[in-house]
C-alpha cells in the first residue's frame, strides 16, 4: 500500500527543506506581499500564518501534497458518512451533531440529524426543568449543582467549554446560583474535592460514558450512587442520577431510568463527541439551552468553511498543512497549543517512516510567558498558536493606567511572534551597550514559527468556532499522513494491564493470593503496596 512518504509531493517537500533552511524570519517578515497572502479572514476570525518558516512557494507544495493525499475527497467521504473509520467499520459524522435542523447527513443510508435533534430537544426540555425548578429532587428541594462524571473525550471537551465560557456576560448570568463540577480521575481524592461543599439533596449527577464501561467512570457513578442513596434512599437514584451513552441497555442494568438517558451513537468518536450530550447536557443545564446552542452553530460554521472553501482560504486545512510542514518536514516535535493522532501505522496497517502527531502544549496567557517560554525563545523550536481575542468580556480599565488590563494581555500575544522570529543578534546588543560576558546569554536566534488567530470575542458561538477549527485541523493531518485520527487502540494496552492489576489486587486481598505474573519491578511494588496499605 503506498504512503504518502512515497509520493512525489512529499519527496519535493523533503528538497525543499534546504531552501527554507536558508531562509530567517526576520528577512521573510519584510515580504509585505507574502505576509498579505498568509492573511485569512473568515468570519471576523483573523488568521495570520506569515510567521511560519514557508514561503508561497512552500504553501502551492503543501496543496500538492494535500492533492496526493486526496484531501478534498477524504473530507467529502467524512461529510457524507462512509465508515472512514475503517478499524472499527463506522462514520466518523461529529459534524451532524451541530447541523441544522432541516440538513441531511446519511449514515448507513439514514438521514442522522432527526435523531440529533431529538436528543437536543429531549436536552432542552430536561435542563430547562431542572433550571427552573419543576424537576425536583427526591427531598423535593430543586437541584442547583450538576456533577458530571467522565474521562477522556467524556470530561476534557465539556470542560474546556466550561471553563471558557465562565467569563462570558450571558453564560455568568446564566449559570448564576448553580455550579457544575467534573470528577473524571479514578483517586479518591478528586471525589473528596468534588464532592466537598455540595449537598446530595440538591445535587444532579450525570455519569457521562459513550460504552458506559470505563473502569474510572463507572467506579466512580458507583461512589457517587452510593452517595446519594445513603443520604436519601436507594429510591433517590431516580431523582439524582442521568446518564449520556450509546449503551442504553447498561445505562438501565446501572439502575437509572431509561427515561433519563440521553443517547448519541457509534458515529461519535469519543474525542469529538462534546457536541453530543456528552458536552451539551451538563452545559446546558450549567448555562441554558440557548447558549450552547449558540455555541453548536459556531461549530457549524466552521463545518461549513472547512466542507466549502478552497486550500488556501480553508483555516482549518491551512492549520493542519502547517502542522505536517512543522512536524513531518521540518523536524519539529512539540507544538505549544485532544486527539487521536499519533499513530505507528498507516490506516491499511503499513508501519509508518515518519511520525504523524506532535506533542501539544500550552497555557492562558502570559501564564506561558512566566513559565516555559524560555524554552520556546532559547531552547527547543516549538511551533505556537497564539489565540487571541478582539474583545474582552470583563474588560478593566484602572484609573491612571494607559492601557486597560486586555490590551496588557494583548501586547504579548502581539509581541511574543515577533520576538520568536525575529530574536535579537549579537550586533543589536552591542549597539545597545550590553555587557560583553551577556551578550551570548541575551542573543536570540529567532527563526521560530508561530501562527496566531485573533478572535472577534469568547463567545460561545467563537468558542463553537474554536472547537471546530482544532477538530478539523487533527482530520486534515490524519487524512494527509494516511492515518486513522478516530481511533486509539494505543490506549488500550494500558487498559487491559489495569484489568491484571486490579484482579491481583482482588486476588490478593479477599484469598490472600501471592502476586504472580509481573516482572520484578511491578511485583515488587505491588507486594509492598498491598503489605502497606493493609496495615
Ligand atoms: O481511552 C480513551 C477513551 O476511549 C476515549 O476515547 C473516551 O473518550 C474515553 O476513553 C472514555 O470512554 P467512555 O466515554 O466510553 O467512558
Amino acid at each position: 500500500m503506498a504512503l504518502i512518504s512515497d509520493t512525489q509531493p512529499w519527496k519535493d517537500l523533503k528538497a525543499h527543506v534546504d531552501d527554507i533552511n536558508q531562509t530567517h524570519l526576520r528577512d521573510l517578515l519584510t515580504d509585505d506581499n507574502r505576509c498579505q497572502s498568509m492573511l485569512v479572514d473568515f468570519d471576523d476570525i483573523l488568521l495570520d500564518y506569515s510567521r511560519q518558516q514557508a514561503t508561497p512557494e512552500t504553501i502551492q507544495k503543501l496543496f500538492q501534497l494535500a492533492e496526493a493525499a486526496s484531501l478534498k475527497e477524504k473530507i467529502n467521504r467524512m461529510y457524507s458518512g462512509e465508515h472512514i473509520n475503517s478499524t472499527e467499520d463506522r462514520s466518523v459524522l461529529h459534524v451532524a451533531l451541530r447541523a441544522s435542523r432541516d440538513a441531511v447527513i446519511q449514515s448507513d443510508g439514514k438521514n442522522v440529524v432527526p435523531e440529533v435533534w431529538k436528543v437536543l430537544d429531549q436536552i432542552q426540555e430536561f435542563s430547562e426543568r431542572v433550571r427552573n425548578g419543576s424537576w425536583v429532587g427526591a427531598t423535593g428541594k430543586p437541584l442547583k449543582d450538576v456533577v458530571a462524571i467522565g474521562i477522556g473525550g467524556s470530561f476534557l471537551g465539556p470542560l474546556f467549554v466550561h471553563t471558557a465560557l465562565q467569563t462570558d456576560p450571558e453564560a455568568i448570568e446564566s449559570a448564576r446560583g448553580r455550579q457544575l463540577r467534573f470528577l473524571a480521575n479514578v483517586d479518591p481524592i478528586d471525589v473528596a474535592r468534588n464532592i466537598t461543599g455540595l449537598n446530595p439533596e440538591t445535587t444532579l449527577v450525570v455519569v457521562v460514558s459513550k460504552t458506559f464501561t470505563t473502569a474510572e467512570t463507572m467506579l466512580n457513578a458507583r461512589t457517587l450512587r452510593e452517595w446519594i442513596s445513603s443520604a436519601l434512599g436507594p429510591s433517590a437514584v431516580a431523582k439524582h442520577m442521568v446518564a449520556v451513552s450509546t449503551n442504553l441497555t447498561l445505562v438501565e442494568k446501572f439502575g437509572i431510568d431509561p427515561n433519563n438517558a440521553f443517547a448519541f451513537w457509534d458515529w461519535v468518536g469519543g474525542r469529538y463527541s462534546v457536541c453530543s450530550a456528552v458536552g451539551v447536557l451538563p452545559l446546558s443545564l450549567q448555562y441554558g439551552f440557548s447558549v450552547i446552542e449558540k455555541f453548536l452553530r459556531g461549530a457549524s460554521s466552521i463545518d461549513q468553511h472547512f466542507y466549502s472553501q478552497p486550500f488556501e482560504k480553508n483555516i482549518p486545512v491551512l492549520l493542519g498543512l502547517l502542522s505536517i510542514w512543522n512536524v513531518s518536514f521540518l523536524g519539529y516535535p512539540a507544538r505549544v497549543s485532544m486527539e487521536s493522532n499519533g499513530k505507528g501505522v498507516s490506516i491499511d496497517g503499513v508501519p509508518l517512516p515518519f511520525e504523524a502527531g506532535e506533542i501539544d502544549f500550552g497555557e492562558p496567557g502570559t501564564n506561558g510567558q512566566h513559565s516555559f517560554y524560555q524554552l520556546i525563545h532559547q531552547g527547543r523550536v516549538i511551533p505556537c498558536d497564539f489565540i487571541g481575542v478582539v474583545k474582552s468580556q470583563q474588560p478593566v480599565f484602572l484609573k491612571g493606567e494607559v492601557v486597560s488590563n486586555h490590551d496588557e494581555l494583548m501586547s504579548n500575544f502581539f509581541a511574543q511572534p515577533d520576538a520568536l522570529a525575529y530574536g535579537k543578534t549579537a550586533d543589536q546588543l552591542q549597539k545597545e551597550n550590553v555587557s560583553p560576558h551577556l551578550i551570548s546569554h541575551k542573543t536570540f536566534s529567532g527563526n521560530r514559527p508561530s501562527l496566531s488567530l485573533l478572535l472577534p470575542s469568547l463567545n460561545a458561538y467563537n468558542i463553537g468556532q474554536l472547537l471546530a477549527i482544532y477538530e478539523h485541523r487533527i482530520a486534515v493531518e490524519g487524512f494527509i499522513w494516511g492515518i486513522n485520527s478516530f481511533d486509539q487502540w494505543g490506549v488500550e494496552l494500558g487498559k487491559s494491564l489495569a484489568t491484571q492489576v486490579r484482579k491481583q489486587l482482588n486476588a490478593s486481598r479477599t484469598k490472600g493470593e501471592p502476586v504472580q505474573g509481573f516482572n520484578f519491578s511491578t511485583s515488587t511494588m505491588l507486594t509492598r503496596y498491598l503489605q502497606a496499605s493493609s496495615d
